[in-house]
């Protein structure tokens, strides 16, 4: 079932999501070689805390931390590890997820370490955040989920990448996940009428080679079977009259 959001539930999604643009915005600032994957869950929560909010992330369906960070072949839910030392040249996934007030904001984003190993790996961040803008433009009253899912699988597509069919978008609120899902890829015209009051979390998962994935032993990090490398972004967005606003941005 999906209810619409009133102004007053908005502005507390819209609250908990812009605490997750600060955290993002932190933990980029802290990626760097020889940094550990652990050192970003720390400025994190830390942040979180700071903010009297709570990590969303941390004990739902068990998962034991704040972010996920994913690296190259990572799609998705990698560990924050001690042991996951970042270097240069790495693609790096960090996902947040905040509840505040009864309401959740979640959001992700692709960084590079220092620098970018070849010119594919810069394109596709370019292909991936681009994408979510391109799902984020249609995401409008009038529209049908199938068409953010088109818009954001013929550009990917074009660009000689794969979208991740395996893990989807979501409504967000008063859950973390919310119907309707929201795959990233799709036919035009089909699927759920899109209407005003509906926020939503549009997360294009990317990867330079094939869709397929693979859930490793820890039972949570989702990698590319065919170990290419892949990109996460996400908003968490709203859908007013004249279009959708992004919420999960300062
Ligand atoms: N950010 C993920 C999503 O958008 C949620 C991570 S699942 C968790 O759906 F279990 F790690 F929290
Ligand atoms: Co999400």
């Amino acid at each position: 079932m999906i209810r619409l959001k009133s102004k007053e539930e908005i502005s507390k999604i819209e609250f908990s999501a812009k605490i997750v643009a600060e955290v993002l915005e932190i933990v980029g600032q802290h990626v760097a070689d020889g940094v550990s994957a652990y050192d970003l869950e720390k400025v994190a929560t830390e942040h979180i805390l700071k903010r009297n909010a709570i990590p969303a992330f941390k004990g739902y369906n068990g998962y034991p931390y704040t972010l996920c960070v994913s690296v190259n072949n990572e799609i998705i839910h990698g560990f924050p590890l001690v042991e996951k030392i970042l270097k240069r040249g790495d693609l790096v996934s960090v996902d947040c997820g905040v509840l505040k007030d009864g309401y959740f904001g979640d959001a992700a984003r692709t960084f590079v370490v220092d620098d970018f190993e070849n010119e594919e790996d810069k394109r596709l961040l370019e292909v991936t955040q681009k994408s979510l803008e391109l799902g984020i433009e249609v995401a409008k009253p009038g529209n049908r989920i199938g068409d953010i899912g088109h818009a954001i699988q013929t550009f990917v597509e074009k660009a000689g990448f794969s979208v991740i069919r395996d893990y989807v978008g979501h409504g967000v609120g008063k859950n973390l996940h919310e119907d309707p899902q929201i795959p990233n890829y799709g036919v035009k015209g089909t699927g759920l009428i899109i209407r005003s009051g509906m926020t939503m979390a549009i997360e294009p998962m990317i990867s330079q080679g094939h869709y397929e994935t693979r859930v490793l032993p820890d039972g949570w990090t989702v990698v590319t079977k065919d170990g290419t490398k892949a990109a996460h972004f996400e908003h968490t967005i709203v859908v007013e009259a004249e279009g959708s606003r992004i919420l999960s941005r300062l």
